[in-house]
This record gives structure tokens, sequence and C-alpha cells, in this order.
């Protein structure tokens, strides 16, 4: 704890210029911690680092309850953290009060998994998409109304969609209301709070098509939140898996999905992956339920569901270490590209919980 505050500490007070070769987002040592009553906390997020260099788009994948979304409002200050540091282009914004971060607003903006949820069912789809714009810039009545047309037709929505209630759109059109009301400013960052996981295929892959070329088009950056690894490895440059409040393995897509490092890692992609990843690996998943986040596991977290764990696992806390140029793992057991030995008889004693409660009610 002393040595991650030491750590965010000085993120914080370098005060040193904006360096533009920094990340765009820059997160260490971030803890977002929730007290339930005067005992006890769920550590929701406790001591993430990671980087979302300008441009690129990294995607954040776990089971439920691991902590993506609070992470993600951590990251736009929608919540505050509990300690840490995130600097945006450089600058601390942790630090930062009410007017200066308004000021920020425009530039980072969130969409969120219900799109029907999430807009005013009283508002037109007009004012929805303007609302931001009134909110947090100075454009006048037809700066806003040319910015909205624009953004409507970028999401490939029509004029005659402006005149409409939410509910008279369906799933795949509120959804892109919602991404036109988050780009409207034309900020740099978007977070995206599993985007599509409310949208049935083929909307879906609609919808994952249009933020890919958003994305490009408008040179933005994205984190992406999802328990569904189709749809961040179609939109991410890089994934960080994140269990119980700590990211556990980091590196670019296509190095992570051809060879998972991380045995949570394996374990959620073999569930989900099961004829690409095909013979080459077996079904892997892993024993036992999720701990409480309350009370999580001493040493690395995952040693009570973890087939390969050693004595060491109970004791030592794991930090992400390089095992490549560009890909970091949280586990003394991984140390390079050499394959692991799992154990022959390694079945599924329980099952992952990738889907969350709303998406379970059917909701
Ligand atoms: N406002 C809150 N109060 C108490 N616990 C919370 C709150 N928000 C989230 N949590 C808990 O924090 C943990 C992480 O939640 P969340 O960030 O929603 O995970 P994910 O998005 O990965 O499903 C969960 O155990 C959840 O119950
Ligand atoms: S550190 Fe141990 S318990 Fe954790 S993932 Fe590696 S082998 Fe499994
Ligand atoms: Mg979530």
């Amino acid at each position: 704890m002393s040595e991650r505050r030491t750590a965010a500490d000085a993120a914080r007070n370098n005060g040193r210029p904006a360096d533009p070769a920094a990340p765009l987002v820059r997160v260490r040592a971030l803890m977002r911690h929730f007290s339930l009553d005067r005992r006890h906390r769920v550590k929701a997020v406790d001591g993430v680092d990671l980087d979302i260099p300008k441009g690129t788009a990294l995607g954040l994948v776990g089971e439920s309850g691991s902590g993506k979304t609070t992470l993600g409002r951590c990251l736009l200050r929608l919540i505050d953290p509990s300690d840490g540091s995130i600097e945006f282009e450089g600058r601390e914004l942790t630090d930062l009060g009410a007017r200066d971060m308004r000021a920020l607003r425009s530039r980072m903006q969130m969409v969120f998994q219900d799109p029907l949820g999430s807009l005013d069912p009283r508002q037109r789809v007009f004012s929805i998409v303007e609302e931001p714009l009134l909110l947090l810039t100075d454009a006048d009545r037809e700066e806003r109304r040319r910015r909205v047309v624009e953004m409507i037709g970028h999401v490939r929505l029509s004029e005659a969609h402006l005149e409409r209630y939410p509910h008279q759109l369906s799933g795949g059109q509120q959804q892109r209301v919602g991404i036109a009301r988050a780009l409207v400013t034309r900020p740099e960052l978007c977070v995206l709070d599993e985007p599509t996981s409310a949208l049935d295929w083929p909307v879906r892959a609609e919808i994952l098509e249009l933020l890919a070329s958003l994305r490009v088009g408008f040179g933005l950056s994205y984190l992406v939140i999802s328990h569904d690894l189709a749809a961040v490895r179609r939109v991410c440059d890089r994934i960080a898996v994140m269990y119980m409040g700590r990211i556990v393995e980091e590196g670019p897509t296509q190095a992570l999905f051809a060879r998972p490092a991380h045995p949570y890692t394996t374990a959620l992609l073999s569930a989900r992956l099961e004829p690409e990843v095909g013979a080459r690996a077996a079904r892997r998943r892993l024993g036992g339920d999720v701990p409480s986040p309350v009370a999580p596991p001493s040493g690395c977290r995952l040693h009570p569901r973890c087939p390969i764990a050693v004595e060491d696992c109970r004791r030592v806390p794991q930090e992400l270490l390089p095992i490549a140029a560009d890909h970091r793992v949280a586990c003394m057991r991984v140390t390079g590209d050499d394959a692991i030995d799992w154990p022959p008889d390694w079945q599924p004693g329980g099952d992952l919980k990738l889907t969350d409660a709303r998406e379970e009610t059917g909701g």
C-alpha cells in the first residue's frame, strides 16, 4: 500500500509539461474501494496500471464483477478513485476540481451498455444528441444543429430519426444514438462499457463495424469494456485481462489470442472461443467460484481456482512483468514463451461468470 501511494504521489507531483509522446491515458496504482459497512470494503479496483496510447483501442475483459466498469468510470472521473493516478495527455485528473473537469469532459465520453436505459425517454433524438454540445461547448444554435445532423449521418442514421423518441427506435438504432451523443463533441477518448452485449447478432456485428470505422475516421482512442472477446478482438489493438480488481495480462490482441499466457486468460479464451482455439488447446476452465471481493485470496488472487498453482502462489502477490517486448503477465509460473504444463486431467470444476445480471435475466 505504501509503495503504491509513493508511485501515485510521484506521478502526481512531477509537474512536468505535457509530453507529446505520452500516452493519451496513463493510469498508475489506481484503486477504488467501496465501503459496505464500517468493517467491510469491496476492493473493486485494487492497484491497476495501464496506458492507452493516442489513436489506439484497448480492450478490457474479465468475468462479471472483476472491476471493469468501476475502472472505466474512474477513468472519466464519473466516480472518484480511492487512490492512484490518472493522467490525460500528461495532466493529472484526480487533482482537478469540478470546473476544470467540466472543461475536459467534451474530450472524454462514454457509451453505455443499455442503450434504451441510457437515453432520456422524454427527449427526441435531436435533443439527446445535442445535449453534450449545450452542456460542454459554446456552440450556438445553428452550429449545434449542424453538428448533430453531421453526427447522425456518421452513425448511419437519417435526419428523420432526429424527430423520433428512443422507444420508436430498434436496439441497434438506440445504440447508434448513444454513440452519436458520445462523439458529437469530438472527444479524443471514448470509454465503451459493454457496447454490444444488449444487442443480437447481426446488429452486434454492425455496431462493432461502425465503432471500428468511427475510430479510424475520427482518430479516436477507445477503452472497450467487454466480456465478449470476439467484440474486443474486432475493435482493439491491445487487450488487458482483469481479475478481482487487478490486471493479470496485457498485450497485443493478436499475441494474446494466439498465445494466451496467464492461466486466467487461457480459461477465458477457451470458454468463449473453443472452435477457434480448436485442437491446440483442450477446453480449459477454472475450478470453483469467484471468491468474495470483500475478502480476496492472499498472494495470487487466482490461486484457489488455478490448475497450476504451487504453494508460493498462496503467499506471493503477483506483479505484471514482461514476458515479451510488449506483453506483460502476472504469474510466477509464466516467465517467457515456454509452454505451460497443464495437468492432463484439468477438468472444468466450475464455470466462468461472463455475463452480467441484466443479460442473465434476459433484460
Ligand atoms: N457502488 C458500489 N457499491 C458497492 N460495491 C460495488 C459498487 N459498484 C461496484 N461494486 C462492486 O465492485 C465489484 C466490481 O464491480 P464492476 O466494476 O461493476 O465489475 P464488472 O464491470 O467487471 O462486472 C463487484 O464486486 C461489485 O459488486
Ligand atoms: S501465480 Fe500461481 S496461482 Fe497465480 S496464476 Fe500463476 S500459477 Fe496460478
Ligand atoms: Mg460492468
